[in-house]
């Protein structure tokens, strides 16, 4: 089956069986390794990715539900690795291994699109399915909140450059 889709930002196509899962699309025909496989049962949450901006399980995904879809992988959430979630997750230090992490940051930016100043409650339900080996759930959550206040920052000094004061 050709399938037709934007992967960030990017449109791709690809000959696969329509019920090959997006992850496999993903790593093995557009060599996009930073989503990961863990359980492939919709259980873990390392394949995390955002499909029309919204977390998906990628791992239990069918190609065939992708034709004509924006996908979003932890390459695609900035260009250069500044999006609010990343620069928190680096100031915090928050993986361990770092297996599940791609998919708890993909989590975490949905997330605060949704909901812009998360409760520590918001975390532990829009987070509870993605699992960590390393335990790093505490770092997890204080990275969220700094990623809240990082992203309100970004978007007061937004507001400030588009009407400077004269
Ligand atoms: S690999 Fe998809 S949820 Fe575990
Ligand atoms: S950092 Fe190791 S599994 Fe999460």
């Amino acid at each position: 089956m050709k399938v037709s889709f934007k992967v960030n930002g990017q449109s791709r196509s690809v000959d696969v069986p329509a019920d090959m899962p997006l992850l496999w699309v993903l790593r093995d025909e557009l060599d996009l390794k930073g989503t990961k496989f863990g359980c492939g049962a919709a259980q873990c949450g390392a394949c995390t990715v955002h499909l029309g901006g919204t977390p998906t399980r990628s791992c239990v995904l069918p190609a065939s539900a992708v034709q004509g879809m924006n996908v979003t992988t932890v390459e695609g959430l900035s260009a250069d690795g500044t999006h609010a979630v990343q620069r928190a997750w680096e100031e915090l230090d928050v993986p361990q291994c770092g297996y599940c992490q791609a998919g708890q940051i993909m989590s975490a930016a949905g997330l605060l699109a949704r909901n812009p100043k998360p409760t520590d409650a918001d975390i532990d339900q829009a987070m509870s399915g993605n699992l960590c080996r390393c335990a790093t759930y505490l770092r997890i959550k204080q990275a969220v909140h700094r990623a809240a206040e990082l992203q309100a920052e970004s978007r007061a000094g937004r507001t400030r450059a588009a009407s400077p004061d004269r």
